[in-house]
């Protein structure tokens, strides 16, 4: 197992503001507090598990901030920016190409629109990239030729799993777990194709964005109630850290949309 270095920001002005994916509710909103408890929890889990979590300073008017996988791409030290979807986010680009900044990193601003690590998954030989609701394919296109690594597209199709990430994590470099129904028939041959031993996962795991799931390559933080994925992960032979995100799931967000990974 390799010691990971995630970026994190506290939900401290985490609210349900408006609703630009289909788990948020304005009206029902959330309980910050809880969110906070909970997002604490996560962040012990990682540094448990002995990575090393980096912290983003939350800016006030910015609800979804907490959501770090969002801010950007990072592979081999090189920053690729996020440009976001709807205006209620656009702002949180600038901010973590701030920090990227203010660390030495290089970064390429992005010419399309693209919500970083919730689009981008990484393997060793290929990045998947998801696309639909969020991130353009000439986005897919220029990570490519900024990173040389192969960029597949998959092709989202069900409005609540409306990233790559809410319905697929890798479970290390070269296999991954994934909800079928979230994917359009092309894009569910090419996932059979590449991925003949991935771990497929039910309909009522991916409800309770099971899918959401941060792997080190060993031990997968995931979900409290996605209860037959985890089982099928530890006959696989992966240790598991159920956390619960009930709160941020009201946005629409598990563990894996609150982690972003700096890989160096
Ligand atoms: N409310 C946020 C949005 O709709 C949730 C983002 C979740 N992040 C993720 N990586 N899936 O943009």
């Amino acid at each position: 197992m390799r010691s990971r270095h995630y970026l994190m920001c506290r939900p401290d002005y985490f609210s349900i503001d408006y609703a630009i994916n289909p788990w948020m509710d304005p009206a029902a909103g959330a309980d910050r507090e809880l969110a906070i408890r909970q997002w604490e929890a996560l962040k012990s889990a990682y540094e448990e598990l002995g990575h090393t979590v980096s912290l983003i300073d939350p800016v006030e008017g910015l609800p979804d901030m907490v959501f770090a996988a969002n801010g950007a791409l990072v592979i081999d030290g090189r920053v690729y920016g996020a440009r976001f979807t709807h205006p209620e986010r656009a702002a949180e680009a600038e901010a973590y190409l701030s920090w990227f900044a203010a660390r030495g990193m290089p970064a390429k601003e992005a010419a399309f629109t693209n919500e970083g690590e919730g689009d981008f998954l990484v393997l060793d030989d290929m990045v998947l990239a998801g696309t639909g609701f969020r991130t353009e394919i000439g986005a897919h296109k220029e990570a490519q030729e900024y990173f040389g690594r192969p960029v597949v597209t998959l092709q989202l199709v069900d409005p609540r799993y409306y990233h790559l990430d809410t319905a697929l994590f890798p479970l290390d470099g070269r296999n991954v777990a994934y909800f079928p129904g979230a994917f359009s028939p092309g894009s569910l041959e090419v996932l059979r194709r590449l991925f003949p031993d991935a771990v497929v996962a039910s309909a009522a795991d991916a409800a309770v964005l099971g899918l959401n799931a941060v792997s080190d390559g060993r031990t997968i933080v995931v979900n409290a109630e996605a209860a037959d994925l985890q089982l099928d992960l530890k006959r696989r032979g992966y240790e598991v850290v159920p956390v619960d995100m009930s709160e941020l799931r009201k946005a629409g967000g598990g563990p894996k949309c609150c982690t972003l990974e700096i890989r160096s």
